[in-house]
């Protein structure tokens, strides 16, 4: 596995490797590494030629008063755990090489971006729409993989995708969970013992709900607040930022589960906040 972190030797490799003929995936992340990002590189590397993962946490996506200064690194263990799973270039590039102190070019996705996260995020999706748009221009990989946890991000890339006709496929991965069914997070890593207990109930409060929809109730005004009775319930140390229904492409609020159903939920658990979603079938 190579290891770069100029942004030039590592766009001009993947040039090269585009106009060989070579199909290439990239797997965006901000480093951290857990099996969620890990089955990411793995699938890439059973569906690709040559693996691309780029490490960069990226501090246009993140909030004045949010973690960038904390977001937990490793860079060693990453570089092991990343060499186990098939990558072929690890790139790593640094801030100020991917951001010119005059950078002045935004991509925004406005109309998407306003639900679920983008309400109490307004800045993060024009920071991870930008930064991955420069990481797919760096990379040119036929394909770019995303994960399903954080399935806004998946919707509101793949519209970026096709809007700007990026030449990429953008593959949706499944979430990978924790025995207990937490969704695997770099951001578990602030929780204490007793917020992580506390954590798992964010998915099992989720199954309940499917439960309810299995029993017949469809009404969403009525499941929103039987899974907030559930959170308050079953997560005291937590703080629910949103709990919504909504059609799973399109994000627009629904108020009857009769066709397939995107349950979203963000909750603030000591100092993580945390996502999770689950798609729910009429
Ligand atoms: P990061 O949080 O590091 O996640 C990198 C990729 O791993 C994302 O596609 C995310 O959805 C996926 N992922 C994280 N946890 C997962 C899980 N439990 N199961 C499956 N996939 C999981 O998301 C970002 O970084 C950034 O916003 C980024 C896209 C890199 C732009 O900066």
């Amino acid at each position: 596995m190579q290891v770069l972190s100029s942004v030039h030797a590592f766009q001009n490799q993947c040039l090269d490797l585009r106009c060989s003929g070579r199909v290439t995936a990239l797997v965006p992340t901000m480093g951290y590494f857990h099996e969620g990002h890990l089955s990411l590189m793995r699938w890439a590397r059973e569906n690709a030629d040559t693996v691309l993962v780029s490490l960069f946490v990226n501090p246009a996506q993140f909030g004045p008063a949010e973690d960038l200064d904390r977001y937990p690194r490793d860079l060693e263990r990453d570089q092991d755990l990343a060499r186990e799973s098939g990558v072929d270039i690890l790139f790593t590039p640094q801030a100020d090489e991917v951001y010119s102190p005059n950078h002045d070019t935004w991509v925004d996705v406005p109309g998407l971006s306003t639900y679920l996260c983008g309400q109490s995020r307004p800045h993060f999706f024009r920071g991870v729409c930008t930064v991955v748009c420069k990481l797919l221009n760096m990379a040119l990989p036929h394909t770019a993989v995303f994960g399903q946890k954080d399935w806004q991000q998946m919707v509101v890339i793949t519209r970026m995708a096709r809007d700007l006709n990026l030449p990429v496929q953008i593959v949706g991965r499944p979430i990978v969970r924790e025995e207990d069914g937490l969704a695997m997070s770099s951001r578990n890593a602030y929780l204490s013992d007793q917020e992580r207990r506390q954590a798992a109930h964010i998915y099992a409060g989720l199954q309940y709900i499917q439960d309810w929809v299995r029993d017949g109730e469809t009404g969403t005004a009525k499941l929103k607040s039987r899974l907030e009775d559930y959170y308050a319930r079953n997560i005291p140390s937590g703080r629910i930022d949103y709990v919504h229904f909504v059609h799973p492409w399109e994000l627009t609020p629904v108020d009857r589960i009769d066709s397939q159903v995107l349950a979203a939920v963000a909750v603030h658990v000591g100092s993580a906040r945390l996502i999770d979603n689950m798609l729910i079938q009429g």
